[in-house]
Formats: structure tokens, C-alpha cells, sequence
């Protein structure tokens, strides 16, 4: 096993808390999510691999007995968010020992995988520090935090997949209700020249189309109606022979499962057989996200993204072709070394184009160990903010134009949440928009038609009373 141990972080003078106690006591697990869908994903099965030592979620970190924060290494920011939470949980550890308690503090997640030990240089007072592919082994790492004598630190690739070892059981979350993920694919072997990925979650691996149905079966059968397939590439899905597209149509066959999604996906991996799974399976959902990063060829070359915008623009056709009410949405990183007005203007460009419902756009963030990060030609802040500034202009305005095209239609909602005012619920339409309406609770976790009476920025209102064709004709 990978455990490295050091030396004494803290004196350990309170009782172990585990041990082989019949009925595991009830202790309070307090997990914070960073960053991608993967992460929420990873808590969730963290949540799991540590229920049967007793461990129950809460929903704040006052009194809990062990905190994990599940952290994203994408950008400087996420990755600096880290240490200014773990000062403020340093405090409530403190308070937790002077009430005779114990709090067991976890870093977890990419900032881990890629910082490791520096981790607990900065912060001693972390009991543990562990990466994405290594939480299966928590109920091992509890126990030797527990015990005196130092953090643990686990940040192997181990040979052993966590997906042989995760529990059968899981269980429900606030994100894991009418609607779950299901990581299907981990990690990524592109390399793009800007990106942490390959190196904090390791290469590309495809779980085995049996466990994932099992996943899937499992989750419909607990009431789940939606489900988002994760994977960093997760359009190069691979199980035997079969790719992606054969997944979802076998999905498509659970009872139950109403809706399939899949993100994210590398334009240059999209094959036929999934753009005609966006044809023939109803289940799939009409949203894609397919981040293009860039519309200069020259900056996607530098970026290694093995696509060109003409690629882009004629993958769009053909899923248009497809399914042509698809909406998609996309990524973009502005300010790539190199990045001239003319390239930026090839961005604008392409967004004219393509017309997105959807996106989120970055200023690049030079990221320790990627390429990119020490390249010549750096751009200088003030022009990264001002073309993020007039990107998000056009992106704020395709997706309010989209919002507006929906006022007066009939959408298929999933209402899987509460909302800030009693008596409304929130769901998600096909094109994952937030749709709020004023529905009674026996609604909540179905699908529901919905009159779009509104649209705003991010979100729909909606109304139950579904008008009839005619009436929405004459509307
Ligand atoms: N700087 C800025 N944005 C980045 N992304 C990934 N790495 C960086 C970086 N170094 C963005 C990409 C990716 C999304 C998840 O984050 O757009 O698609
Ligand atoms: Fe990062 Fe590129 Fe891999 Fe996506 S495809 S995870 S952007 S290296």
C-alpha cells in the first residue's frame, strides 16, 4: 500500500475513533465540493465507502467528527480557495478538541493529487491528504489517522481500480435525488497543453459496461429518473468493443430511466455511432457540452486540442443534422499564450456561428507543470479581462436569446429540489436550464409539463397549466 506516514502533526491524546464496534456510533461527516461534477460525483462515494463506519452527512461542519474538502486544481483560484477554508476549519477543529471532541480534517481531490505533501507543510494541522483514485482505501486511512503518529498521505495510481472496491450501496445526497451522476470514464491521456487533468487523475480508464448498468439499475431503482454519465473524455468511453453509443442505448432500456446525459466530451473523439444515438434514443437528452476552448486554429494547435474551428463547426452541423433541436454549450479559455486580437476575433467568430445556449469562459490560468504555463508571449491580465469581459457579453447574450425562444413553449421539467420561496419547486428542462414554478410537493422528483411563462439570465419560470397547441398557436 501507498501510505507514507510523518511525523507528528498534533498531539493525539483523545480517544481512536474507530475500532470494531458492533453498531458503528453515529458521527457527523461534513463534505465540501469543489470544482467539476466529477468531484460531486466522488463525494458522494466517499460519503458511501465511510457509512458503514458510521458516518452520516451533515450539512455544515460545526461539530462534525471528520471534514473532507473534495478540491478542484483546474485554476489558481480553485486551488487557492482550499487553504483559505482550511484557516477557518482550523478554528472549529480547535474548538471541537477543547469540547474533549475530534475532528478529522481531510484534503482530498486534485489539489491533493497535485500538492500533496505541500499540503501538510502549509496546513500541519490536516490529518489527511488523498487524491481521486485512492478513496476506497478511507476506511484505512480513518483508522491510521486515528490512531497517534502523523498524518496520512495517500496519492498513488494504484494498480487496482476504486470502482472494484467502492460499496454496492449508495446513497442518496441533496445531488443524488430524481437526478445522479455516474462516473463511467476517469482521466485523460490528451494533454492539452494548459490542463492539470492528466496529471491529478491519471490516465484514461473505461469502467466495464456491466458494473456501470449494475450503477445505473441501482440508482433508477432508489427513484433516480435522470442520469449524467461523467467522464473527462467521456465520449471515448470503451468497454470491450463498445463505445459510448452502445452504452446509452443499453441505458435507454432500464425501467425507470427516463433521461441520459454525458459530459464532458472532446470534440476530436465524437464518432458516428454517439451523434446517431442523439438521432435514435429519445432518453438522451437534446444538450451537449462540448467545449471548443478557442476559435483560432493557431491557438488550438498550441493548446494540442487535435480539432480546428472548421472541425467544430461541422461536427455542430452534423449533430444538428442529427437531432436538430440539440442545444450546445461550451468552454473557453481567453488569453492562451499567444493569443493575438485576431485570434480572439476567430472566438468571436466561431460563437456567431455555432450560437451556444449555454457556456463558461476562463481566463487562462497558468497551472504548475503544464506547458502552457511556461510558454513565451504570457498575455498580460488587462487583456485577458477585457476579452473575457466581451465574450461573456455575447455567451450572456446567445443564452438569454435561447432562454427567450422557450417563453411559451411546453418543457418536460424534472423537479428535483426545492425552491427559496414556499409552495415552489425547481427543476431542470432538457437543455439543463433552472425552472422554477409554483407546484405542490407530491410533484417533487417527476417529470411535469410546464408552460415557460418567463425568461432571465440563468433561468425559466414556468407554470403548471399546460396551455393546449391551439391556445399556444394564438399566444
Ligand atoms: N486556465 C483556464 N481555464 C482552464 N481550463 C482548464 N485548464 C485551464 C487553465 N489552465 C478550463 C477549460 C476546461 C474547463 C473545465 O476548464 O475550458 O474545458
Ligand atoms: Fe484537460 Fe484537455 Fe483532458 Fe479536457 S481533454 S481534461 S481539457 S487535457
Amino acid at each position: 500500500m501507498g501510505f507514507l506516514l510523518f511525523g507528528p502533526t498534533e498531539k493525539r491524546n483523545k480517544a481512536p475513533h474507530t475500532g470494531m464496534a458492533q453498531t458503528p456510533l453515529a458521527r457527523k461527516l461534513y463534505i465540501k465540493t469543489y470544482g467539476c461534477q466529477m468531484n460531486v460525483y466522488d463525494s458522494g462515494r466517499m460519503a458511501d465507502v465511510l457509512a458503514p463506519l458510521g458516518y452520516a452527512l451533515a450539512d455544515a461542519p460545526d461539530g462534525a467528527d471528520m471534514v473532507i474538502l473534495n478540491t478542484c486544481h483546474i485554476r489558481e483560484k480553485a486551488a487557492e480557495k482550499v487553504y483559505s477554508e482550511l484557516g477557518r476549519l482550523r478554528k472549529l477543529k480547535g474548538a471541537r478538541e477543547q469540547d474533549g471532541g475530534r475532528m478529522i480534517l481531510a484534503v482530498a481531490g486534485c489539489v491533493a493529487q497535485a500538492e500533496g505533501r505541500e499540503i501538510l507543510k502549509r496546513a500541519p494541522y490536516v490529518d489527511m491528504v488523498f487524491g481521486p483514485q485512492t478513496y476506497h482505501r478511507l476506511p484505512e486511512m480513518v483508522a491510521r489517522a486515528s490512531r497517534a503518529g502523523g498524518a496520512v498521505l495517500d496519492t498513488d495510481f494504484p494498480h487496482e481500480s476504486k470502482f472494484d472496491h467502492l460499496p454496492g450501496e449508495i446513497q442518496k445526497t441533496p445531488t443524488n435525488n430524481a437526478a445522479a451522476f455516474l462516473t463511467v470514464q476517469e482521466g485523460c491521456d490528451k494533454f492539452c497543453t494548459y490542463c492539470v487533468v492528466p496529471y491529478t487523475r491519471g490516465s484514461e480508464y473505461s469502467r466495464a459496461q456491466a458494473d456501470v448498468l449494475d450503477e445505473a439499475r441501482r440508482l433508477a431503482g432508489a427513484g433516480v429518473r435522470e442520469i449524467t454519465l461523467l467522464g473527462q473524455n467521456v465520449n471515448n468511453y470503451q468497454s470491450a468493443e463498445e463505445g459510448l453509443g452502445a452504452l446509452i442505448a443499453e441505458m435507454a432500456k432500464i425501467e425507470g430511466l427516463d433521461r441520459i446525459r454525458y459530459t464532458t466530451s472532446y470534440p476530436a473523439d465524437m464518432d458516428d455511432d454517439l451523434i446517431a444515438a442523439h438521432r435514435d434514443i429519445p432518453e438522451l437528452m437534446p444538450f451537449l457540452h462540448l467545449p471548443v476552448q478557442s476559435g483560432s486554429d493557431r491557438i488550438l494547435k498550441a493548446m494540442n486540442r487535435n480539432h480546428t474551428a472548421g472541425d467544430y463547426l461541422r461536427l455542430a452541423d452534423k449533430l444538428r443534422a442529427a437531432r436538430s433541436d440539440i442545444g450546445l454549450s461550451s468552454d473557453f479559455i481567453v488569453g492562451f499564450p499567444g493569443e493575438t486580437d485576431a485570434d480572439f476575433a476567430a472566438t468571436m467568430k466561431l460563437v456567431e456561428d455555432v450560437e451556444f445556449v449555454q457556456a463558461y469562459s476562463f481566463k487562462f490560468s497558468p497551472r504548475p507543470g503544464t506547458p502552457a504555463a511556461v510558454m513565451a508571449d504570457q498575455v498580460p491580465d488587462a487583456v485577458k479581462k477585457e476579452r473575457l469581459a466581451a465574450l461573456q457579453d455575447r455567451l450572456n447574450a446567445q443564452q438569454l436569446a435561447f432562454n427567450r425562444s422557450c417563453v411559451g413553449r411546453t418543457m418536460a421539467v424534472l423537479l428535483d429540489r426545492s425552491g427559496r420561496d414556499r409552495g415552489q419547486l425547481v427543476g431542470r428542462s432538457p437543455y439543463m436550464q433552472a425552472v422554477h414554478v409554483d407546484a405542490p410537493d407530491e410533484n417533487m422528483g417527476s417529470i411535469t409539463d410546464l408552460t415557460i411563462t418567463a425568461a432571465h439570465a440563468n433561468s425559466l419560470s414556468g407554470d403548471l397549466t399546460v396551455k393546449s397547441s391551439k391556445e399556444r398557436a394564438s399566444a
